[in-house]
């Protein structure tokens, strides 16, 4: 019987990290395309970081994924920044060059948008205006997308107003924004409706938003995925609307990162998406 040469390995890294769902996710893949390997979860601390990232090449991992607190200390630390998570301003995904060298890139973008194209294939960001709800980190990366996706209104709204005008004003283009309190009125006409707030998440109040302005064949999407409905999505589903939840950005973020480091692109498949939502 033939070994192959090495073992497999991609971690995420984070503190806390147990909760990470990446583990189930990427070895289900690992498994499925028949590769001798582990994702494993790494526990590291902010104090850590740099020293943990810079043992990867040793240690024979391909890469990792960063989740909180690291996505934005990791910046500094990589040998090479990718411009799409510069533009986010955050990375969740290192690659391990054949050099040693450390590659830092950003796929939240992508997997939003692969989440919204397998719920509406036919989907396109400049079908009409797009309200997006909120101004942090997660807004940041659905904005980036929907303007590489050629959005050509999107209205931005956020509790704290200055936070959206940094925005308009760093990304420009088609970013125009709404007073907090308009924001019901900002879905008249709206294509779509995006969720990037916290509101809705288990443990905090529901997101507080009108819909009856909003049209009924505007797509309304979430980026929260705990619960799977949120008050919002439910709210949308009842009267009418097509919705979207936060696991697909969550299961289509992975799938370039598996890639890079392995070589395939996986697949999100409904047993997949079955075995994560059990989990929820
Ligand atoms: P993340 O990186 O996950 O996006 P964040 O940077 O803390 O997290 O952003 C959370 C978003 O939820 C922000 O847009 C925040 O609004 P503020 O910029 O005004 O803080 C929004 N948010 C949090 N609590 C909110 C609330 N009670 N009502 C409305 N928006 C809220």
């Amino acid at each position: 019987m033939s070994h192959p040469d090495h073992y497999l390995l991609a971690g995420v890294m984070g503190w806390p990290v147990m909760h990470s769902r990446s583990p189930k996710l990427h070895n289900y893949w690992l498994a499925r395309h028949g590769l001798i390997g582990a994702y494993v979860p790494l526990a590291i601390k902010e104090s850590g970081l740099e020293k943990a990232l810079r043992a990867l090449p040793a240690l024979g991992f391909a890469g990792c994924n960063l989740t909180i607190p690291h996505k934005e200390q990791a910046m500094k630390i990589v040998d090479h920044l990718d411009p799409v998570a510069k533009r986010i301003g955050a990375m969740n995904c290192v690659i391990v060059g054949a050099d040693g060298s450390l590659s830092g890139t950003n796929n939240d973008g992508f997997g939003y948008i692969a989440s919204i194209r397998e719920a509406k294939p036919d989907w396109r960001a400049d079908a009409g205006p797009v309200t997006v709800l909120g101004a942090g980190g997660a807004a940041r990366a659905v904005l980036v997308s929907l303007i590489d996706e050629g959005a050509k209104e999107i209205r931005l709204t956020n509790r704290t107003a200055a936070r959206a005008d940094d925005l308009a004003k760093e990304f420009g283009g088609p970013i125009k924004t709404v007073a907090w309190n308009d924001r019901h009125d900002a879905l008249q006409g709206a294509a779509m409706v995006i969720n990037t707030t916290s509101q809705g998440m288990v443990g905090q109040p529901d997101l507080d938003l009108k819909l009856d302005l909003l049209p009924q064949a505007a797509l309304v999407s979430d980026i929260v995925y705990i619960p799977l409905e949120t008050p919002l999505l439910s709210a949308a589903r009842q009267r009418g609307n097509t919705t979207v939840n936060g696991l697909g950005m969550l299961l289509h973020q992975a799938r370039p990162a598996f890639k890079a480091w392995f070589g395939v692109m996986p697949e999100v498949t409904s047993e997949l998406r079955k075995m994560i939502e059990a989990t929820i």
